[in-house]
């Protein structure tokens, strides 16, 4: 491919939003034409969701979990991490908290935890929804009644990532749980009238740029409302401790593409990114992204809930994450939204 072709495919993705696998490996694998590719990621975000940024509140509330992926830090073989859950009163206190901030959705995330049974959670989203804010799940793998659940108990979106379309990497990573079974959960999210998030990690060993093109067509062939991407970040208290982790501009990249081809979801500026960049989210704004999770998980259990190391704000409040954030987002003349953040659908 010349020069002449990376521009041209640049231009095809900014006006069709529709790429070929083979399109979308030349483009990740350009570096020299990567200021425009980003600069055409950021006109696209412009034209389809606006300068508004959606600041969702993240409360982190067990970091106790039944899966083994062996990339993250809350693998139930762990025996490094303190584990804690939060009482479902103490997850309420926080999203009152996190409405008292101004923000408009909140996220509850956790391993996979059997002690919060249906019943617990449904009362939990009841009591959240009656404040007034959206509530977005990222709890992991359930039934489709047990999701049917919670979407009539008034969840309004939720956030699984496939982490990989490629099945047989996903089974060597995520011990004992199945790819089918994910996509099945991502499937039923859909019917049930969840807003629905996935993405994927960039950059876990054994995964190749055509890996990433799958992942991307996947997102779309999916109808995914949210798209989650951020590196694989080593932790060494897993078994991949020894491996090499994601760099911040093949993430921001696989970002950027997926901005271009699903032109009109909302796409994180993830914490990993800020892990990588100290101006990682507001660099990643600038390429694609339009929403923001800033943590309003309290006290110590910010630094328990470590996923992997160098996780950003674990000493920080969430009163000081909160100014320390619009206070970026303003300094790049973006606004924090004022409304619940849904999909808008333009294309
Ligand atoms: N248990 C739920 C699940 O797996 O969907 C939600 C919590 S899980 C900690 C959230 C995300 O963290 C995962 O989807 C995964 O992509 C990400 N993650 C785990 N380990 C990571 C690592 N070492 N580097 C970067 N991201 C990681
Ligand atoms: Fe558990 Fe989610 Fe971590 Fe896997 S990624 S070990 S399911 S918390
Ligand atoms: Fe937490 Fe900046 S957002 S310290």
């Amino acid at each position: 491919t010349d020069n002449k072709d990376i521009r041209a495919l640049i231009e095809k993705a900014e006006a069709t939003h529709i790429l070929s696998k083979d399109e979308i490996v030349t483009l990740l694998a350009d570096t020299q034409y990567q200021d425009e590719f980003f600069a055409a990621a950021d006109r696209v975000r412009q034209k389809y969701v606006g300068d508004e940024v959606h600041l969702r509140g993240l409360i982190e509330f067990s970091n106790i979990c039944k899966q083994n992926c062996l990339y993250c830090g809350l693998r139930r073989d762990n025996k490094k991490v303190n584990r804690y859950r939060l009482e479902p009163d103490t997850v309420l206190d926080f999203a009152v908290k996190a409405k008292s901030y101004g923000y408009r959705t909140v996220v509850l995330q956790s391993g996979e935890d059997e002690w919060f049974s249906v019943d617990t959670m449904v009362d939990i989203i009841k009591k959240i929804k009656e404040l007034g804010l959206a509530i977005t799940l990222s709890v992991g793998e359930k039934t489709r009644e047990v999701y049917q659940a919670y979407r009539d108990a008034g969840a309004d979106r939720y956030l699984l990532r496939i982490e990989t379309t490629d099945k047989a990497l996903y089974e060597q990573l995520d011990p004992g749980m199945s790819w089918d079974n994910r996509v099945r959960c991502l499937k039923d999210l859909k019917e049930l009238g969840f807003e629905l998030g996935t993405g994927c990690l960039v950059e876990i060993p054994g995964q190749s740029l055509e890996s990433l093109a799958d992942d991307i067509l996947f997102f779309k062939s999916i109808d995914a409302d949210m798209i989650g991407v951020g590196p694989f970040i080593p932790n060494p208290d897993t078994p991949l401790a020894e491996e090499a982790g994601g760099t911040f501009d093949l993430s921001t990249k696989v970002m950027a593409m997926t901005r271009l081809l699903l032109p009109d979801i909302n796409i994180p500026a993830t914490t990993a990114m800020e892990t990588l960049n100290p101006q990682g989210r507001i660099l990643a704004l600038q390429r694609g992204a339009n929403v923001v999770m800033p943590n309003v998980t309290e006290g110590d259990y910010r630094q328990m809930y470590l996923i992997y190391p160098g996780k950003i704000c674990i000493n920080d409040t969430p009163a000081h994450c909160r100014s320390c954030i619009t206070g970026k987002i303003r300094g790049i003349g973006r606004k924090v939204a004022e409304t619940h953040g849904f999909r808008i659908k333009r294309a």
